[in-house]
């Protein structure tokens, strides 16, 4: 945790820059299929031109949408651990990353008011199921170690997805590509902290609470996936408008399984938190080896 306070000190003027900046929409250059829902399947070539760029924006703004959603939840967990805790290191490292996840959500709900007209009457995360998202909330708050675990695979997911489109849009940079290449840089250095602060946590806890701690972090892997349905079913809802149930939720899994399954920077995700698991061997980490299956 000493090297994540002390490294990347200029994350915040990074920021300030950017908002100042002026770049063009992602969404004035050609559809990149590779970052399109069902690209490479057979599904893929049965969707129409419209199907494929409505997909193409949704997938983009659920992405947004689910980065937020994430960083709320993890700087409030962060802002309790701080209150719990007297470790001066943790306290300072924890302060550092509530900053920085701070200045994201900011910028990626500059990126939704500004390039996603969509985001006002269709939302596929944020504006919906409040009760839920408060129940996750308390979770986070009152069990901050919930989150180390699922919060570094969903960092690490922001940072392999950023390299995607950094590669994608190589020759034309823009508020998407920009923001998520930025936010990359930040993220690869709070995957350490949230291992760290997992084994911290677990070992300053006993008997039943040391239970409660594990349970409580399956119950927020737990979160994600119901954030990640209704991200989809959401998507799929708008883009194919479909009607009935049954439809829905067949089309709602086969983008969950092109998400989980075929989405490169899933994949690399996937291998690289097994990676991790197998250096770092975090405390009861068998239990958790599902997340890289
Ligand atoms: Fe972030
Ligand atoms: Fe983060």
């Amino acid at each position: 945790m000493r090297q994540f306070i002390i490294s990347n000190n200029d994350s915040a003027y990074r920021w300030r820059q950017f908002k100042n900046q002026s770049l063009p929409s992602v969404f004035a250059s050609a559809r990149v299929d590779s970052l399109t829902p069902f690209s490479n399947t057979p599904f893929y070539s049965a969707l129409s031109e419209e199907q494929k760029n409505a997909f193409y924006k949704a997938f983009i703004q659920f992405n947004a949408e689910a980065l937020i959603l994430l960083e709320l939840v993890l700087y409030e967990g962060v802002r309790s651990l701080i209150t719990q805790r007297q470790d001066a290191t943790l306290i300072e490292a924890s302060r550092k990353l509530m900053q920085e996840e701070k200045d994201h959500s900011k910028a990626f709900i500059r990126f939704l008011q500004n390039d996603c007209p969509g985001f006002a009457s269709t939302s596929y995360l944020l504006r919906h199921n409040k009760k839920f998202k408060n129940s996750f909330l308390w979770l986070a708050r009152t069990y901050p170690v919930a989150l180390a675990l699922p919060a570094a695979k969903v960092e690490a997911y922001t940072v392999f997805y950023g390299k995607a489109l950094q590669n994608a849009f190589s020759d034309n940079v823009n508020s998407w590509s920009q923001l998520n290449v930025l936010h990359l840089m930040d993220e690869s250095l709070h995957i350490g902290y949230e291992f760290d602060m997992y084994e911290l946590e677990l070992s300053q806890l006993k008997g039943l609470k040391k239970v409660l701690a594990l349970a409580s972090t399956l119950a927020c892997i737990f979160y994600l996936q119901i954030c990640f349905l209704i991200g989809c079913s959401r998507m799929v809802k708008a883009v194919l408008h479909t009607t009935s149930f049954m439809e829905t939720t067949r089309w709602t899994l086969r983008l969950g399984g092109w998400i989980l399954r075929e989405f490169a920077p899933y994949r690399q995700t996937r291998s690289f938190i097994k990676n991790q698991f197998q250096s770092r061997k975090p405390s009861f980490g068998n239990l958790f080896g599902f997340m890289y299956k």
